[in-house]
């Protein structure tokens, strides 16, 4: 079976309409996201919409789950006050600007789903199996991988959070980071679509990255009295 995974799209309309069109080019029979839909930039309404009207299965994200409950916080990392200062902007800006069908839908949510292919229990969640906003990053310690890996009997993680995408195999496990749709961190500014074709002895992945008009996207971002800062970062996918 294959399918697509689409990782943190936050609000970026753009980058999803061509991430779903290079799912279907590419024959993906389903396609799945990781949550945090909204943020950072301006369309969460219109990107649940779109996940609604196409069918689109997913889990919930520490950003959908705090916009949605209306918390105080995004539950998101900072690195600097800048960073800090901005990202309440953007929190409150989305908590602001969603819609109650948007905030309702992200409420909805599981915060994982499972399903077997071949044998293999395939997991997805948002950042780990047992904790939202946690970030699993590649360079993790392999205890930090068993650890995860044995909070549940699945065979296959999938999930996002960092924005970075990896695959990494241990013993009889694979880790899948998506990576992001909307926002990618690893320095490609373009879409992350992840394919992953789980096969009766085989399971493949693919980082396919897509190109897509990331300066209207950009300036999306401001036009809507968005941070220019999260315009900035987009362009460099930082
Ligand atoms: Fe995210």
């Amino acid at each position: 079976m294959k399918f697509a995974v689409f990782g943190d799209i936050h609000g970026n309309i753009e980058a999803l309409q061509v991430a779903y069109d290079a799912a279907q080019q590419a024959g993906a029979e389903k396609i799945y996201h990781l949550g945090d839909l909204g943020g950072y930039s301006p369309f969460v309404n219109e990107v649940v919409d779109f996940l609604v009207e196409h069918a689109i299965e997913g889990v919930q994200g520490n950003y959908d789950e705090t916009v949605a409950n209306d918390r105080e916080h995004c539950g998101c990392k900072y690195e600097d006050p800048i960073q800090e200062e901005m990202a309440n902007k953007s929190f409150f800006w989305t908590k602001e600007h969603a819609s109650e069908k948007a905030k309702k839908y992200m409420r909805g949510l599981p915060v994982s789903r499972s399903f077997s292919a071949y044998g293999d229990k395939v997991l997805l969640f948002h950042a780990t199996p047992s904790k939202n906003n946690l970030y699993w990053y590649e360079d993790r310690p392999e205890k930090f991988f068993h650890e995860m890996a044995g909070k549940t009997d699945a065979d296959i993680f999938i999930y996002g959070h960092t924005h970075k995408p990896y695959r990494k195999d241990i013993e009889n496990k694979i880790f899948i980071n998506a990576g992001s749709v909307g926002k990618p961190k690893d320095g490609d500014p373009r879409a992350c679509v992840t394919l992953v074709d789980i096969t009766p002895d085989d399971v493949q992945v693919e980082f396919l990255r897509v190109p897509y008009d990331v300066e209207k996207a950009a300036q999306a971002i401001v036009e809507n009295g968005m941070p220019e800062y999260f315009a900035d970062r987009l362009r460099e996918a930082r």
